[in-house]
């Protein structure tokens, strides 16, 4: 079923509270995410930053691996919040086109004004699935 506007910017304005939660101390960037699954339960994920840089993870990936791990792997919508908008990166792409193609991706920014809105597959075309992997 399409999403309202208003559960759109619910969406959007939860992961723009949780960015507050970013642990960002290096690159100062805080990203929010807010991730809804099929059964209606959200998850909230930051960017968590180490001082060895290449552990750092992003905050969309923090949102789906809790849900993982709560048992939930079919996903609506994600919402993603930045300062400035920023997409995901190629790696949150990738990790999303894993449950499913059809996930909407909203991008917005500190405002909470929504600038984007798109499918994995459409930000990830071409993507490599399980399917792949199949016999
Ligand atoms: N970051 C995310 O959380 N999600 C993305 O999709 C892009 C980048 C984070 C990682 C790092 O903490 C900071 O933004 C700058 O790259």
């Amino acid at each position: 079923m399409a999403l309202t506007k208003q559960e759109k910017q619910s969406l959007i304005d939860l992961a723009n509270t949780t960015r507050q939660r970013a642990y960002a101390p290096y690159s100062k960037y805080q990203v929010g995410s807010a991730l809804r699954t099929k059964t209606g339960r959200i998850f909230t994920g930051v960017n968590v930053e180490n001082a060895a840089y290449p552990h750092t993870m992003c905050a969309e990936r923090v949102a789906i691996f809790k849900a993982v791990s709560e048992g939930e792997m079919e996903f609506e919508v994600i919402a993603v919040v930045t300062d400035n908008g920023g997409s995901p990166c190629g790696g949150c792409r990738q990790v999303l086109a894993e449950f499913g193609l059809d996930t909407i991706i909203l991008i917005a920014d500190r405002d909470g004004k929504l600038l984007k809105e798109m499918t994995v597959k459409e930000l990830l075309p071409e993507a490599f699935t399980p399917e792949h992997l199949k016999p």
